[in-house]
């Protein structure tokens, strides 16, 4: 069984594979070759653990996450976690790695991937909402997937992004991406909305985190990855007065997610504008590309798919590169 940290898992997979993992775990989701069972929730006040199995044809994934909202205080991860590999064969353990490392890499993957079907090529300037973990990530792949050359930063609670910006330098650094890259503080969401072509929320944010206004938020790419609670979202009502389509990965976010399950209650989104990015990708691959509006959104909520898909990606890639340790059972 092959073990793996964070540092091997990022040595043994290049941005672009991770990004085509990502789209692969759409096609396989689509085709319905797999089995994936809601992802089981236990809490304890305000601490949640999740668990979140996915059968894919050669191996089965699942990945064990700890949500726990105190940790930032306490000088630890949002996220933490493991991701189990078993061989889908026999059900053998095949390898171990890091969840919160997987989370971060596929989630910031997974919006890659709606930029590239979403964002205008040549965008050159992206802002962030919530300088955490995510974050990071998501900035990681839209510089990959755009020529990003300007990023606007904003944190409710964080007064120096000094070090998360030193920490997305060298990131960038260590995946090739070298031009000059500009990063600009901003004082609230809406100087960093007015400056910005791709928006990127990833926050735990329980009420919208742009003003709602219709002028600002006019002609651009809207991601928004954080506030998957019934209860809580990140969109204002403008962007679905906007949009002519709200994209996401599956059904079940339009229940998980008050970033569609509200708007869709009030009316002011309708089911059939609700659309499947694995539709896009397809339609768009056969030369169907949707009818879109200036204003675009991908809202996503994640699916174990993606975890399976990307940790088959890393294992096999690590196996092939004799990356991490491999431990033998004596059971
Ligand atoms: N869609 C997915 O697949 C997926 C995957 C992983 C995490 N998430 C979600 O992404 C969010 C962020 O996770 P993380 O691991 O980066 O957490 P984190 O704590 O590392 O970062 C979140 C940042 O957002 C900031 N923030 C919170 N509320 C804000 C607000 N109203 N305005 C501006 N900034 C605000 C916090 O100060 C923090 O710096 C969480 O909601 C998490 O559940 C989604």
């Amino acid at each position: 069984m092959r073990i793996l940290n964070g540092t091997e898992m990022w040595n043994a997979v290049t941005l672009t594979e991770v990004m085509d993992a990502v789209e692969d775990a759409y096609a396989i989701h689509k085709s319905g070759r797999y089995t994936m069972p809601d992802r089981f929730c236990a809490a304890r006040g305000g601490d949640l653990m999740l668990y979140m199995p996915c059968f894919l044809d050669s191996f089965i994934g699942t990945k064990m996450l700890a949500e726990f909202p105190d940790n930032p205080k306490k000088g630890f991860p949002y996220l933490s976690g493991l991701m189990i590999l078993n061989e889908a064969e026999t059900g053998q353990p095949a390898a171990v790695m890091d969840g919160g490392t997987l989370t971060a890499m596929r989630t910031g993957a997974v919006s890659g991937v709606a930029l590239r079907y979403l964002a205008p090529e040549a965008c050159t300037s992206a802002g962030l909402v919530g300088c955490g973990t995510q974050g990071l990530h998501q900035l990681l792949y839209a510089c990959a997937v755009r020529p990003l050359t300007d990023l606007y930063l904003y944190d409710l609670h964080v007064p120096d992004p000094g070090p998360f910006c030193d920490r997305l330098r060298e990131k960038l650094h260590a995946c090739g991406i070298n031009r000059g890259i500009r990063f600009h503080f901003c004082r609230d969401a809406r100087s960093l909305a007015e400056q910005s072509e791709i928006l990127i929320s990833a926050t735990q944010a329980t009420d919208p985190v742009y003003p709602d206004d219709e002028a600002l938020l006019k002609g651009k790419c809207l991601i928004a990855i954080g506030s998957w609670k019934p209860d809580r979202r990140e969109l204002p009502d403008a962007v679905w007065k906007l949009c002519r389509f709200a994209y996401t990965e599956l059904p079940y976010a339009c229940e998980e997610s008050g970033d569609l399950a509200i708007p869709l209650a009030s009316g002011l989104l309708s089911p059939d504008r609700v659309r499947y990015m694995e539709d896009l990708i397809q339609d768009t691959k056969e030369g169907r590309p949707h009818e879109q509006a200036d204003t675009r959104c991908f809202k996503s909520v994640g699916m174990g798919i993606f975890d399976a898909r990307c940790a088959q990606l890393i294992c096999e890639k690590a196996r092939q590169k004799r990356i991490g340790a491999e431990i033998a059972w004596d059971s």
